[in-house]
């Protein structure tokens, strides 16, 4: 296991430079699944990804990139600041991320001299949730955590939409049972504007292929065994064999896993 611990501290960490234990290696993949992911041939899905966000970023004169700063929306972020495409970025904070989180942002500023525009829930609103249902009133029933989710994503969500003709996401079809059909894309309903899923179609080893080649900073939760990462509360870790979903808001039925920014996923 000593092994195991090791190897999750190093950054880019591959499985080529795994240890020399299968078993082990085995066991390391498993649980820290996505920075161990093997390298794939990404050479046509990124030019098919610089296509389509040059595309979208040239039809729309207003369009955002939502970004939770995990693995995902990093390489999103990463082709934006590459090709300097008019592409906002932002992310909502929802006050209960993990400090890990809120420290890529900083990270991407280093890196690209430029970082995302934060949104924040209506204090009001957190205020009178947190003295009427309990702060972590969320596992007490789906209700009372969509009613969270409601008042810390949603509607900051609606506000940094405001006046975008279309955003993008970092959803891929792999994540989760209620992706799997999940277009490249497609008509928000909720919103009234076009949405953009580019990484429909990449599997995780898709995504940390293209984090090793162009170094792309990283939420450092993802070497600890954390794949999927949302608020802190509401994220555990995953262990061997687990869904990478599994540890998003774990205490409910896989089928009904969204949060309301993605409320489309649930009807099809
Ligand atoms: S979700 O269940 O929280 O919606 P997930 O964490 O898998 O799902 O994120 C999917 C996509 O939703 C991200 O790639 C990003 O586009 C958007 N998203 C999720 N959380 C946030 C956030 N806090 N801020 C901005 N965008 C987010
Ligand atoms: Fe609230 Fe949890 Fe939803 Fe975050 S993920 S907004 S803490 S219910």
């Amino acid at each position: 296991m000593s092994a195991v611990n090791t190897s999750a501290q190093s950054r880019f960490h591959s499985v080529e430079t795994a240890p020399e234990n299968s078993a082990v290696q085995e066991q390391a993949i498993a649980v820290f699944r996505g920075p161990h992911q093997p390298a794939t041939d990404i050479a046509a899905k990124v030019q098919a990804l610089e296509t389509l966000l040059t595309g979208a970023a040239a039809e729309f004169d207003s369009i955002a990139l939502a970004s939770s700063l995990a693995a995902e929306d990093n390489v999103l972020f990463d082709v934006i600041a590459r090709l300097k495409l008019n592409i906002r970025v932002f992310s909502l904070n929802t006050g209960r991320l993990h400090q890990q989180t809120l420290d890529v942002a900083p990270a991407l500023q280093t890196k690209y001299g430029q970082t995302v525009q934060w949104f924040e829930p209506q204090a009001e609103a957190v205020e009178t949730y947190v003295n009427t249902k309990g702060r972590d009133a969320f596992y007490e029933s789906t209700a009372l955590r969509k009613e969270c989710c409601g008042i810390r994503k949603v509607e900051p969500l609606a506000r940094a939409l405001k006046g975008a003709k279309a955003w993008v996401t970092g959803q891929r079809q792999a994540q989760a049972a209620t992706r799997a059909e999940l277009p490249v894309r497609e008509f928000d309903v909720d919103r009234g504007i076009e949405k953009f899923n580019p990484l429909a179609n990449w599997s995780e080893a898709d995504v940390w292929t293209y984090v090793r080649q162009f170094d792309v900073p990283v939420n450092k939760l993802h070497f600890e065994g954390f794949p999927s990462i949302g608020c802190e509360p509401c994220t555990r870790a995953i262990t061997i064999g687990e869904d990478i979903r599994a540890g998003r808001w774990w205490w409910e039925d896989p089928t009904s896993k969204e949060c309301g920014l993605h409320n489309a996923n649930l009807k099809k």
